[in-house]
């Protein structure tokens, strides 16, 4: 929410006799703006004082309006029903909250609250010698919006990619190299190649069952360092990365540290020996496991009877030099739900080791993607390559600019190269961040693409329209404004609105869910809209005061949305 939440709770809080931050919890939006900007609900309160909520939100609206001093921000206490309500003045809010937004820039809705603690957030993480396909992408989109929420609230974020290097799937791609492996198409196709071997490995395997055994025993001798399996694994390795850096590239997207499982190699033994030496480790028929002590864990497998190491043993290894390395507040890891049971079981074993931090460690899962356009899955069957979503929703973008600029007799803007890649790509994250986290999310090109629904294009389009504006007034944007020009209901929505960026940004970092962002993007562009769209409302009018108070609530209107869509990793075109 808002200041103005807050200021409501300080006035209620010896009313009702409770800490400021409970009262805070019961504030909420009534229904309706008409009955009130504020609503505290007095249900609980009802209850332990046995008396009906109605007469209680009476006596507490009539002593908070003999405590107000009239010259506030709050105005109009009043009961309605359960609640006790209250209004913004419009006015003082333009006065707060505007100048504020003109001279913040791009700090504006940031917060130090985070203290420069540091979180690791391992995202994107794909495997090697896999297509990036578009299953990383929700990984990869929520993980980079996490990161730059959690700088903007003041935290020390790293971002961390966690790359699969290592594995028995690399046995697999050995074995089949021997038998029809081709460096010039290894270097030619990339990881399309390295997925066509893949295919042939499983194919072969029906009629050649004891090709598994092969495999094993090449990632065997891969973990013993044999030079010929290195430095093959080198080359896949590299193709690989090849392709992931050029979708990065695509989403602007950097990491702090790219690390892959093999980099942990060395750093197993020790905790395979600290398992052993507390006694935790049992022999079964086929491995060595750790015992939960909780059913629905299961048993933890560290390591497999021919000695090769597993995904669990890497991840141990990586939160322990994660821990010693960062002495981190919280580490999250931003992996679809099909991990859950491993990342359950990887912060037990940390908890029978005694790590006293394990509680820190946190698995951030998310719902699946599907398409429903089915002209997107490529000439291999089902994989969807991110690369080609992301070049098609630019393609796509830039028919959308031309149409548009046709339509309206416009010349093209001159960089329509960035603009149809920001709309593009925008689109496509946005599409993905504006849903709750764990639910699942359809990926339609009509809804991803269209200038007006929730998305990222109707966005970025009102903050470039607002660029327009600017343009169009022809002076500089000023503070010094007459700012009782700005107290209609529509205009104290909007401000609202604006207000509850840092807020929303507080509970998304909190709750690790950039959707609530999302949802306060949407509605200061929809507020701004609902004012845009009214025949008696303009911007830039005759009247000179008019139309500078005007232009600076459109201008912290655009920059709230610049800042929110950055948070989300989204860059805005200047004019569209
Ligand atoms: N490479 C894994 C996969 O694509 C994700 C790794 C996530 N990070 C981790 N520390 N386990 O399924």
């Amino acid at each position: 929410m808002t200041r103005y939440a807050r200021t409501f709770a300080a006035l209620l809080a010896p009313v009702v006799g409770k800490p400021v931050e409970e009262v805070l919890s019961g504030i909420g939006k009534p229904p309706k703006p008409e009955l009130g900007h504020f609503a505290y609900a007095c249900f609980p309160l009802a209850k332990e004082r046995k008396t009906a909520p109605p007469k209680i939100a009476a006596e507490i609206a009539e002593a908070v309006a003999a405590s107000m001093d009239g010259g506030g921000a709050l105005r109009d206490v009043k009961a309605v029903g359960p609640y006790v309500n209250v209004f913004v003045d419009g006015r003082t809010a333009a006065r707060e909250i505007l100048p504020d937004a003109l001279t913040r820039g791009a700090d504006f809705g940031c917060s130090q609250q985070g203290g420069g603690a540091a979180v690791p957030v391992d995202f994107s993480s794909p495997n090697i010698a896999k297509p990036f396909g578009i299953h990383h992408l929700r990984s990869t989109v929520i993980g980079h919006a996490l990161v730059r929420m959690l700088a903007a609230a003041g935290y020390r974020p790293i971002g961390i990619n966690h790359i699969g290097d290592w594995g028995t799937q690399f046995g697999q791609l050995l074995a089949i190299w021997e038998m029809e492996g081709d460096e010039e198409r290894l270097r030619s196709e990339g990881i399309h190649y390295l997925l066509e071997l893949y295919v042939d490995f499983n194919k072969r395997l029906e009629d050649q069952p004891e090709l598994r055994d092969v495999a094993r025993e090449r990632f065997r001798r891969l973990e013993s360092g044999d030079a010929e399996c290195r430095r093959l694994w080198s080359l896949f390795r590299e193709a690989s990365l090849a392709e992931f850096n050029r979708v990065y590239a695509l989403l602007g997207i950097a990491f702090d540290d790219t690390k892959g499982e093999s980099f942990y190699e060395d750093l197993m033994a020790p905790v395979l020996e600290e398992l052993a030496a507390k006694d935790l480790l049992r022999e079964s028929e086929d491995a060595t496991l750790v015992e939960l002590g909780d059913e629905d864990l299961g048993t933890a497998l560290v390591k497999k009877r021919d000695g090769s190491t597993l995904y669990l043993t890497r991840d141990l290894a990586a939160a322990d030099y994660r821990w010693r390395t960062y002495h981190f507040d919280r580490a999250l890891y931003v992996v679809g739900g099909a991990q859950s049971l491993h990342f359950a079981q990887m912060k037990r074993v940390l908890e029978l080791l005694g790590r006293e931090w394990h509680e820190r460690v946190i698995h951030t899962p998310f719902g699946m993607m599907r398409f429903t356009d089915r002209k997107m899955s490529t000439r291999k069957g089902d994989i969807i390559y991110l690369e080609e979503v992301l070049e098609r929703a630019v393609e796509l973008a830039r028919e959308t600019i031309e149409a548009g600029t046709r339509d309206k007799d416009r010349g093209l803007p001159d960089d329509l190269d960035t603009c149809a890649h920001r709309i593009g790509v925008g689109a496509v994250v946005f599409n993905d961040l504006k849903n709750r986290r764990v639910r699942d999310v359809t990926f339609n090109w009509d809804d991803v693409l269209n200038f007006e629904g929730e998305t990222g294009p109707y966005l970025q389009y009102t903050a470039a329209r607002i660029a327009s504006m600017g343009d169009k007034l022809g002076r500089p944007i000023t503070a010094q404004v007459d700012f009782a020009t700005l107290d209609g209901p529509g205009e104290t929505q909007l401000l609202l609105a604006i207000d509850g960026l840092e807020a929303a940004l507080l509970r998304g970092v909190e709750a690790s869910e950039p959707s609530y962002v999302a949802d306060q993007l949407l509605e200061i562009a929809q507020r701004f809209s609902t004012l845009y769209a009214r025949r008696d409302w303009k911007v830039i009018s005759a009247d000179d005061g008019l139309s500078d108070a005007r232009m600076l609530l459109a201008t912290a209107t655009r920059q709230a949305l610049l800042n929110g869509l950055g948070w989300l990793g989204i860059e805005v075109p200047d004019r569209m």
